[in-house]
């Protein structure tokens, strides 16, 4: 068992067993304080929380001999580990070229369409061995886990054949089985459309043979794939497409959580709230009407604020989709295009570029993250029975992970994936 004791904060986010927060109810993040000997948070040998408290009557209830480890976090913040809701950590070959060319005005359409962008980093995927994918994917996760990020969305996409994606697939797996933090798999076969094939046969390859290839070796046990993902754009694939193969991953019972309404609005908000999708990512040109279809049908909206800082795009519309009811979350879409592993920065950027609250960008990159990726029931708030993934923030107060832009390395002092330190 491990105890974590005398926290000056204790910042649970909600103790109401909400699997998400909406609305004005995302302003009331619950945070603990003002107890004299401060605040604590008792782990059982599974993992998961048991008691949690002002420490003065924690220890109360504490048999001490059955306490294994104890952390003082006297002065500090305890929040729960961060959950980034969209990335693509599976890949080789950087991309600071491009940055360059990006700077010096060229798009991200542009560079795309000329072979770089992602077809730049399929190429060197596609070369790369499963081992080499490995190795820069863990360094990747770990430095996520050094700024607070325990349970993350990792997609595959720079495969785009099946021997590739499969690849990239495993890959995740093996992380997945090694433990340091939570992920959630997304198979995003439809990230682009292969050089030297149309659209409709690319849609064609994945529905009648990557999908059913990927079924089997999860039914096998092989791989675990929890989401179906695809790039709906112009010049990728189209509304129709994106819709069937969203539909096919859907009938093998993976969650639908696809990039939309990025760079054009093609009304895949409504189309996507309309198939029930879990989530939707960028939505910078979203329209009303795709904000009340997926506000009606619960479909988190995962806003990505590197993106737009980036490409130099307008911003999501995140006041609109709070006042409309839309589940909000946050995500770094770490990516070649946009190299950032870290949710506090993450954050930063949503409050000063979106607009959003403090409060609203905690609930966002925790809460409302994991419910994107289904699992709020056990992740992203600090409540009995949850799993123990948490982070001590060394400031007398939470929003100093938010404020201190570009500080995480030397705010965060320790993270808990599962009740285990996994970065102290
Ligand atoms: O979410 N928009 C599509 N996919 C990624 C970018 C991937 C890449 O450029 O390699 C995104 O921004
Ligand atoms: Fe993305």
């Amino acid at each position: 068992k491990l105890l974590v004791e005398h926290a000056r904060q204790l910042v649970p986010v909600t103790r109401s067993g909400a699997r998400f927060l909406r609305g004005d109810d995302m302003k009331s993040v619950d945070v603990m304080e003002g107890a004299p000997g401060g605040y604590s948070v008792l782990v059982d040998s599974d993992g998961v929380i048991a008691d949690m408290g002002p420490s003065e009557e924690v220890e109360q209830r504490v048999d001490r001999g059955q306490v294994e480890q104890v952390i003082d976090a006297s002065g500090r913040c305890v929040l729960p580990g961060f959950v980034d809701a969209h990335t693509h950590p599976v890949w080789a070959g950087d991309r600071v070229h491009e940055f360059a060319l990006k700077l010096a005005g060229a798009s991200y359409m542009e560079i795309h369409k000329q072979g770089g962008g992602i077809h730049y980093t399929v190429t060197h995927t596609r070369q790369a061995s499963e081992d080499e994918l490995f190795q820069a994917f863990s360094h990747r996760l770990s430095r996520m886990v050094r700024a607070g990020t325990t349970l993350v969305e990792c997609k595959s996409g720079y495969g785009l054949d099946l021997h590739n994606e499969v690849k990239m697939l495993k890959v995740i797996e093996r992380a997945r089985r090694l433990g340091l933090v939570g992920i959630s798999s997304t198979y995003c076969g439809a990230h682009a459309v292969p050089i030297g094939q149309t659209s409709k046969e690319a849609t064609d390859d994945i529905i009648n043979n990557q999908l059913p290839d990927i079924k089997k070796r999860m039914e096998s046990g092989e791989l675990t794939v929890d989401n179906i993902d695809v790039f709906c754009e112009v010049g990728v694939f189209d509304l129709e497409q994106t819709r069937e193969i969203l539909k096919a991953g859907k009938a093998m019972g993976l969650q639908i959580n696809f990039h939309g309404e990025e760079l054009h609005r093609l009304n895949s908000a409504e189309m996507g709230a309309g198939l029930g999708a879990d989530a939707i990512s960028h939505l910078e040109e979203v329209s009303k009407t795709g904000l009340t279809a997926m506000s009606q049908a619960g479909t988190v909206a995962v806003i990505l604020p590197t993106t737009a800082y980036n490409l130099h795009l307008q911003p999501p519309p995140v006041r609109s989709m709070i006042d409309n009811g839309v589940i909000v979350a946050l995500g770094t879409d770490f990516n070649p295009n946009a190299h950032c592993l870290a949710m506090p920065l993450v954050m930063n950027l949503a409050c000063v570029t979106m607009k959003m609250s403090m409060q609203e960008a905690l609930v966002a990159a925790t809460l409302n993250a994991a419910h994107a990726l289904g699992r709020s029931a056990r992740h992203g708030s600090l409540e009995v029975g949850k799993v123990a993934d948490m982070i001590i923030v060394d400031a007398p107060r939470w929003e100093h992970i938010i404020y201190q832009m570009g500080s995480h390395d030397s705010l965060i002092s320790a993270v808990m994936h599962k009740g285990q330190v996994v970065h102290s």
